[in-house]
């Protein structure tokens, strides 16, 4: 690498500050009311100090998992973020490609600017299918029949989100209606207008534990739940027949005081139990975060700026780099920790 990831982050988010229009940036980097959550889900990861260990013998880390079924090239995963158009023309089309030429797994946001099938298209590995459940429910089941026809291998039901956050900067992204509806569009009954649903596509606020074996009865995929910050809703989603949860405030950008994600991950992993992969996501801006995420129960990471910083600075060139900068970190982590591969890692490599 010729620049360190940290280097390499803050050149692209710099070059983003100064190329993105303010709404499309402050879109991007916002937090939620007065950004609390949002200054500590970075500060959570940096508290924790390593314990290295000696003489464990090994050569080269090897950073690969597998989660699911799917083999990782690392426990790093592309987080579902919305609206791409609003960083680069080509949108997630783009970022397809730059997951892609780095060997990674991209979470498809339900709230994608680009058609659906235009982003599998340049998608060579497995790749998840987030969902927000909508609404007017026969939208999103289309659109999550629709992911599971193209050949989508899990979904990541987001949970934290029955309203969208109230931001300093105004919450509402820089789209028009149509990037808005690019993919809602052709789910809709015979002879309904758009215009007539309109409301049907903001996020249903009264769905419960039933709407994750729905969500598994039309897909036949494994579900896992995203924005989960406490041990006995880990364990009800489980029962509930969930595949797994994703330790989250979503960046910061949803309630606002929510506990970070460092904080909350060991309790959820350990009431979880190890019956089901746990993710976690915010503020992991380091190879050295994601290692404290793993030594503190976690089955993989996953990262939403910094992806979008990479890509509005340099494209799908950007993405594959910030990924490619998160791989060669954590496996120097590890490999100056004297941990060789995922499976070896224990609460016991933190403090
Ligand atoms: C998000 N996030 C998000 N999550 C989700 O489930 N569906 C979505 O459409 C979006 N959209 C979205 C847009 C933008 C601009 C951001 C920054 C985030 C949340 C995302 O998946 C993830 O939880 C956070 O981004 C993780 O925090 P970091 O890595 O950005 O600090």
């Amino acid at each position: 690498m010729d620049l360190s990831l940290s280097d390499l982050l803050v050149e692209y988010e710099l070059a983003a500050r100064s190329t993105l229009t303010q709404a499309a940036f402050d879109y991007i980097a916002a937090g939620a009311g007065e950004e609390l959550s949002l200054e500590e889900s970075r500060a959570a990861w940096r508290r924790h100090r390593l314990r290295p260990r000696v003489l464990r013998g090994g050569a080269v880390p090897d950073v690969s998992t597998d989660i699911l079924g799917t083999r990782l090239a690392m426990p790093l995963i592309v987080a579902p973020t919305a609206y791409h158009q609003v960083a680069h023309a080509e949108g997630e089309v783009e970022t397809a490609r730059g997951v892609s030429a780095a060997g990674g797994l991209l979470v498809v946001t339900t709230r994608a600017t680009m058609v659906l099938e235009e982003i599998v298209a340049e998608l060579h590995g497995a790749w998840w299918y987030q969902v927000y459940v909508v609404r007017d429910h026969r939208l999103i089941e289309g659109l999550v029949r629709r992911a599971a026809g193209l050949g989508a291998s899990a979904l990541m039901l987001t949970v934290d989100t029955p309203y969208i956050g109230f931001k300093r900067h105004g919450h509402y992204a820089p789209v028009s209606f149509e990037q808005h509806l690019v993919n809602f569009g052709t789910h809709l009954p015979e002879g309904v207008a758009f215009e007539d649903v309109v409301a049907g596509i903001d996020q249903d606020p009264a769905i419960g534990l039933e709407i994750i074996a729905w969500l598994r009865e039309i897909s036949g995929l494994p579900v896992l739940v995203k924005g989960v910050l406490r041990g006995d809703d880990a364990v009800a989603c489980l029962d509930a027949g969930a595949a797994g949860v994703v330790v989250s405030n979503h960046g910061g950008r949803q309630l606002d005081r929510a506990v970070a994600a460092a904080v909350a991950l060991p309790e959820v992993a350990a009431a979880v139990a190890g019956r089901a992969p746990v993710l976690v996501d915010g503020g992991i801006v380091s190879g050295t975060d994601v290692f404290v995420a793993l030594a503190l129960g976690a089955t993989a990471t996953m990262v939403g700026r910094p992806i979008l910083w990479g890509l509005a600075a340099a494209g799908g060139e950007g993405v594959r780099r910030v990924l490619d900068g998160y791989r060669e970190e954590l496996g120097h982590a590890m490999g100056l920790a004297g941990v060789w591969s995922i499976a070896d890692f224990s609460g016991d490599l933190v403090v």
